[in-house]
């Protein structure tokens, strides 16, 4: 699968959001949005904060219900569904949560074993493999016996981002992965983003301010606002669109 080239037109549409509504009171915060993912691809949104990315996101695994507009995952669709039918669509989704997200009161092992025994029936030696797999790729197998406290924010987010992968899920859902973090390590972060699609084929949404990780891993970008997407397409095309909106997010880079 190869990023920064979109992803090919033939390939199936993974998540299908089709004019899409979702208010809080009188905030109305996405009005009419669309949005088909294709197989193996990563996309990103952008927009400014407070605009709805999150609900967006949140709105696909059933978190949040829209008032209208359709949700498909894989065929399926999500609203409206009960909670055993939202965990049967979920096992195929990781889930990069904005704020970390780990329990505090469990390790980083059994912050990473959570998701195994709910939707796996793995043996216990198996969990063991899985979870130093997955803390070798994010670069943190030292730190298997840390509580969520011990670590630095940095951590926390590649402790977040190996449980939201660790069941081997076909999408994956990314808020914000690299915000607060150094340079290096979003890069690491990105990079690791664009390997996964690469080498496990994984279709993934990115919400994110990070330009730098935008260039990295995005076949097409979205912009969000006034509770739709304004504007989509590549990093380069949208850096060179001459439009006040885009380049107010692209302004900065060279
Ligand atoms: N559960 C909720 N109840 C009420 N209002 C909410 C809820 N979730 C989100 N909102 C409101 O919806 C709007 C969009 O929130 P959202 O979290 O999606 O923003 P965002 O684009 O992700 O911003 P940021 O970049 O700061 O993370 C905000 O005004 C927020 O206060
Ligand atoms: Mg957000």
């Amino acid at each position: 699968m190869q990023s920064n080239g979109n992803a090919q037109t033939s390939a199936p549409v993974l998540i299908d959001v089709e004019k899409v509504y979702k208010s809080f009171g009188d905030l109305h915060v996405l009005r009419g949005v669309s949005l088909q993912v294709q197989q193996g691809s990563s996309d990103v949104i952008l927009g400014r904060s407070g605009i709805g990315k999150s609900v967006l996101l949140k709105s696909i695994v059933g978190l949040l219900t829209p008032e209208s507009g359709r949700i498909q995952v894989k065929g399926t669709d999500v609203v409206g569904k009960s909670i055993a039918e939202l965990n049967s669509i979920r096992k195929n989704i990781g889930y990069v949560f904005q704020y970390a997200a780990l329990y505090d009161s469990l390790s980083v092992r059994e912050n990473l074993e959570f998701p195994l025994r709910k939707h796996t029936k793995l043996e216990q030696d198996e969990i063991d493999e899985r979870v130093r797999e997955q803390l070798r790729l994010v670069g943190l197998e030292d730190a298997i016996d840390k509580m969520p406290s011990e670590l630095s924010g940095g951590m926390k987010k590649r402790v977040g981002l190996a449980r939201a992968i660790i069941t081997k899920p076909e999408i994956v859902l990314y808020d914000e992965p690299t915000a607060g973090l150094d340079p290096m390590t979003a890069r690491e972060i990105s990079d690791l983003i664009l390997s996964l699609e690469e080498h496990f084929g994984i279709t993934s949404i990115t919400v994110t301010h990070d330009l730098e990780c935008a260039k990295t891993i995005a076949d097409t970008i979205y912009i969000l606002n006034d509770g739709s997407f304004q504007h989509q397409g590549s990093f380069d095309e949208l850096k060179q669109k001459d439009d006040p909106l885009t380049r107010a997010f692209f302004q900065a880079v060279v």
